[in-house]
């Protein structure tokens, strides 16, 4: 007899629009179910957006932070962590070395620092797309629309803003101040100028539900993003979610799977956050619906300082000569290819000036 996954996989023409309960179904699939899960979503991800594998060579040009999230190390109330600031020059070296190694895009993420006026970081943008024929993508985040405008104005492509977790109430409870519905309206906003968006949320973080998670699906969903990220909550001992159980393997390679089937010609990347808790994170990233992988490009003697969360992979490498053949290694082993284009979203962008 037929699962009733197999019964929702088995109707291709409906996987776009899945109602809530078939996702929590997918999501709970075990298995040969959840293995199935997987194929359908690589089967998807091919047909889609094809065998190429997108590089994001990531800058992480500032571990500063005024906010103060319970499930981050850089919160402003880790005293523990020693802070750092590249400086412009840093940064333009920095990406200098990796579009020298093939990298299309850049992205520059830092936590939310104010040193870096958005004149500062107009300037960087301009500073970066003279020099080079790349996107840019921004990664700083909450900021007002002026400041998102300059960034914009300035050549800035996309823009990664998680919305974290589609539960409100969990969303102000872990991120102090704030509130979902202020982060969409951002998203929205930062859409509105033009940009590409890039939300995505953690998967395992205390007090979620799969409910709750298939609600940051429909959030996607709703928004219809170019781009999103979905990775698992990897607990930092200098937080107070210390001690707390973090994300499962498993649970966040169905999000992404799901993801995948709702959103065919989205970017998903295999996330860092994954490989850092499973050496085969990005392999089984790339087979169950990713193709976006973010070689970390920031300076070796910054990377171990931004510790978002313990134990992250690839930080006493250099990105341009050591994680980057490491990675183009892991795709063409994954039977794939490495993209040479800029890899937009597939909507077109409103700036004729964007590459
Ligand atoms: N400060 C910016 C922001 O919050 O959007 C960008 C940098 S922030 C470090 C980037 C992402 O790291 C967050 O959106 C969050 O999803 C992720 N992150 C933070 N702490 C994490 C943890 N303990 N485990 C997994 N991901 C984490
Ligand atoms: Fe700061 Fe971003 Fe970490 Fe929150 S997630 S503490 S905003 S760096
Ligand atoms: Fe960084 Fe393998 S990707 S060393």
């Amino acid at each position: 007899m037929a699962s009733a996954v197999s019964e929702i996989l088995s109707n291709p023409d409906g996987l776009e629009n899945l109602e809530k309960e078939d996702i929590c179904r997918l999501l709970l699939s075990e298995g040969g179910d959840r293995d199935l899960l997987f194929s359908c979503a690589d089967r998807t991800r091919e047909l889609h957006v094809g065998n190429d594998v997108h590089l994001r060579g990531i800058i992480e040009f500032s571990n500063h932070c005024v906010k103060n999230c319970f499930y981050c190390g850089l919160r402003r109330e880790n005293d523990k962590l020693e802070r750092y600031r590249m400086t412009i020059d840093e940064i333009i070296d920095a990406a200098r070395e990796g579009v020298g190694a093939g990298l299309k895009t850049i992205v520059l993420q830092s936590g939310e620092d104010p040193f870096f006026t958005a004149d500062m970081l107009a300037r960087l943008i301009g500073r970066l797309k003279d020099e080079h024929d790349i996107a840019v993508t921004m990664s700083v985040g909450d900021r007002s629309r002026e400041d998102y405008a300059l960034m914009r104005d300035a050549g800035a492509d996309r823009y990664l803003l998680k919305h974290e977790t589609a539960d409100p109430e969990l969303f102000s409870r872990l991120r102090p101040g704030t509130t979902l519905d202020g982060r969409i309206r951002r998203l929205e906003l930062l859409k509105e100028l033009g940009f590409q968006v890039g939300p995505g949320s953690m998967v395992g973080l205390p007090w979620q539900t799969v409910d709750s998670l298939a609600d940051d699906i429909l959030l996607l969903k709703r928004l219809d993003v170019e781009m999103a990220g979905m990775g698992p909550f990897i607990p930092h001992a200098h937080t107070p979610l210390a001690g707390c159980t973090g994300g499962g393997v498993e649970m966040t390679l169905k999000m992404l799977a799901v993801a995948r089937m709702m959103l065919p010609f989205t970017h998903f990347p295999a996330t860092t956050a994954l490989a850092s808790i499973d050496p085969e994170g990005r392999q089984r990233a790339l087979k169950s619906g990713a193709n976006v992988v973010m070689p970390n490009i920031t300076p070796v003697r910054y990377k171990k300082l931004y510790e978002i969360y313990p134990n992250k992979i690839c930080i006493a490498e250099e990105g341009a000569t050591e994680c980057l053949p490491c990675i183009t290694g892991i795709i063409r082993q994954s039977g794939r290819t490495v993209a040479t284009d800029y890899g937009h979203g597939k909507k077109p962008v409103s700036r004729e000036s964007s590459p």
